[in-house]
């Protein structure tokens, strides 16, 4: 998904409709959907394959140029009669004046390449993260999942839409709080939540779900029971992508060797931080992991003779 951008004054209403006029002084074109998930993997210092599939129109070369200067391994199907899905915003003076969307569902024999792909590559992945953004992609999510489990790996799942019957036996479901809400239902209390939430992981065989809170923080529910995390943003000025981090450095910390719950501790300090900048922006490890470096001269310093 290409995230673009135009900016420019308005000085006049249209004489044609009573709208604004833009004059475009500016352009901007920022990998979206589950490219910007990859794109916080890597900035993470983590290695992250993207397998998707974009159009072969100009969009498309975009997304590939873009991908080219990121450091995101690119694995994509191109379906020459799919218009690659863009989301543009009209900006005038920082304000959103209209949002226009190009999307439709990749053919079906793209979609089959992109399955037999997925079972190629999976044995060099080590972590699974499926971005569901509904544009199609992940037609075939349930037998991904399959597939990824047989191979022993886990499956992290940013959902969409109320139809989780198709992530059956993922290892760990991301959703935000409406997202949550429209699978179970409006829980009455936290008790009320945590039972709706341990009936849904049972009848979908999810081993965890991490629900996103926003200003709230986020909860890890397991078997072993809930665990909440408190927001930790300093100041906020975008939460727009926090979802994306948050679960890019899911996958990073468990592809890492982390434990699920150190891992839910790092990705909401991620989280945090994300907040606090403009535009569906990233993380990088030095600012996660500020001490690393410094840790690292102790020890240097430590073994000198
Ligand atoms: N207003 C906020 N104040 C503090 N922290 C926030 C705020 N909004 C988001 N966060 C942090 O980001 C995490 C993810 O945010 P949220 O639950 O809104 O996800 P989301 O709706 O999937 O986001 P998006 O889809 O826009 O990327 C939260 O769990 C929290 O740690
Ligand atoms: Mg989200």
């Amino acid at each position: 998904m290409l995230d673009r951008y135009w900016f420019g004054d308005v000085h006049r209403i249209s004489p044609e409709a009573p709208v604004p006029v833009v004059h475009v002084s500016s352009t901007e074109d920022r990998l979206g959907g589950a490219a910007n998930v990859a794109r916080n993997i890597a900035a993470l210092n983590a290695q992250s394959g993207l397998l998707c599939v974009v159009g072969t129109d100009e969009a498309g070369e975009q997304i590939v140029s873009l991908l080219r200067d990121s450091r995101v391994q690119a694995h994509l199907e191109r379906d020459p009669s799919l218009p690659t899905t863009i989301k543009l915003r009209v900006l005038s003076r920082h304000q959103q004046l209209l949002r226009v969307d190009f999307e439709s569902a990749p053919a079906h024999e793209v979609l089959l390449a992109g399955l037999a792909r997925f079972e190629a590559l999976l044995p060099s992945h080590d972590v699974i993260l499926m971005s569901d953004y509904a544009k199609g992609g992940l037609t075939h999510v349930t037998k991904m999942i399959g597939a990824a489990r047989a191979a022993g790996k886990p499956v992290l799942i940013d959902p969409k839409g109320d139809d989780w019957e198709r992530y059956r036996g993922a290892t760990l479901i991301t959703p935000n709080r409406s997202e949550l809400q429209q699978v179970i239902g409006q829980w009455k209390s936290e008790d009320d939540l945590h039972a709706r939430v341990a009936r849904l992981r049972a009848d979908l065989e999810l081993e965890a779900l991490l629900l996103t809170r926003s200003e709230e923080g986020m909860t890890l529910f397991t078997d072993a029971g809930a665990t909440h995390e408190s927001a930790r943003a300093r100041e906020v000025y975008d939460v727009s992508g926090a979802g994306d981090t948050v679960i890019a450095t899911l996958a990073a910390m468990i592809g890492a060797g982390a434990s699920l719950t150190d891992a839910v501790s790092v990705a909401n300090r991620a989280a945090g931080i994300v907040v606090g900048k403009l535009g569906t922006a990233t993380v990088e490890f030095s600012e996660l992991f500020p001490d690393a470096l410094n840790d690292k001269q102790d020890v240097a310093q430590e073994n000198q003779p």
